[in-house]
């Protein structure tokens, strides 16, 4: 489902037509500036001398996939902080993977780039924040005792960056996807009182630096959408269900239950209506938007829903 013979397209979008810089230009100019204005160091915003122990829930509990099941109930409130420890770290592990992925894409898409382009410096920006927040990640993962949950797949799983089924623009709808996913995690757990500070802090600073990421892949996917080729568009039409609902279900880490000895832990959380309920509220952003510019339109919208991704 996931290979695809199509060649390379590289949908580049011009810096100027007739005269005009594109808004994709506009746009990395302004996120250049932005950054300018707030680039974060988890090594100083996160304050890492706080032990990351069971004092508090590490996401709010309404975000954890087992959060409503005959499972949670039965859980001790200690045994379900320690459940939530092991959550965020496995949703770390995750957004390292997501990170690493991404920034394949944007170095691919660099590479293709003139440095006179202003995207170039932006995507840069862009880079470099992914490294610091992937370090972040990983350090809270070193601190909080729990094993490494890294998705047990390759970061090539869904196809190399370069070729999938629609060019880079489904490269960059999957960053838009992951990044839209992990957001509307972070914005609950900063605003969470009941969740640990390291935790809370972590997830306000990927917020901050994320939005530059979500407002770049918008405005680069709403101008090269309507220039692609139609069989690209609807390669990636068809393509971007399954890629999005592939990343969504990584979220779920069966070694965890593992860990933690909860039988069949991945299918009850897998089949968990409330967790369900979540990925559908979570990508609603994402899925809104791509109605919005036509990736999903009346005749594809029945395979997003039928598999659990939009209501
Ligand atoms: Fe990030
Ligand atoms: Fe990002």
């Amino acid at each position: 489902m996931f290979t695809a013979n199509i060649s390379l397209t590289v949908n580049t979008v011009n810096v100027s037509v007739n005269g005009m810089e594109t808004t994709t230009a506009t746009k990395a100019r302004q996120l250049i500036a932005a950054s300018q204005r707030v680039t974060l160091d988890p090594f100083v915003e996160v304050d890492w001398s706080v032990p990351i122990d069971d004092r508090a829930f590490h996401l709010p509990p309404e975000k954890l996939p087992l959060y409503g099941t005959t499972v949670w109930d039965s859980m001790t409130p200690g045994e379900r902080y320690a459940y939530s420890r092991h959550e965020c770290a496995a949703l770390c592990a995750a957004g390292i993977w997501f990170e690493n992925m991404l920034m394949q894409v944007v170095l691919r898409h660099l590479s293709q780039l003139p440095v006179t382009d202003p995207s170039h410096r932006y995507l840069l920006v862009e880079v470099a924040d992914e490294c610091r927040h992937s370090m972040m990640f990983g350090e809270y993962i070193r601190r909080a005792g729990t094993p490494e949950y890294a998705p047990d797949c390759s970061v090539d799983a869904l196809g190399p960056v370069d070729s999938l089924p629609g060019g880079r623009a489904t490269a960059y709808l999957l960053i838009l996807a992951v990044e839209e996913l992990l957001d509307m995690s972070n914005r609950a757990t900063m605003r969470d009182v009941r969740v640990h500070p390291v935790s809370r802090q972590m997830a306000k600073l990927h917020v901050l630096e994320e939005a530059r990421h979500v407002s770049f892949a918008k405005t680069y996917l709403t101008e090269v959408w309507p220039t692609l080729p139609d069989a690209d568009r609807a390669a990636a039409s068809a393509f971007a269900p399954h890629a999005v609902n592939f990343v969504a279900d990584l979220v779920v880490h069966p070694h965890l239950y593992d860990t933690l000895g909860i039988d069949d832990g991945a299918a009850i959380a897998r089949a968990n209506p409330r967790h369900r309920e979540r990925i559908v509220t979570d990508l609603a952003k994402l899925t809104d938007f791509l109605g919005d510019i036509g990736v999903i339109d009346d005749s594809s919208r029945d395979v997003w829903v039928e598999l659990g991704l939009a209501a």
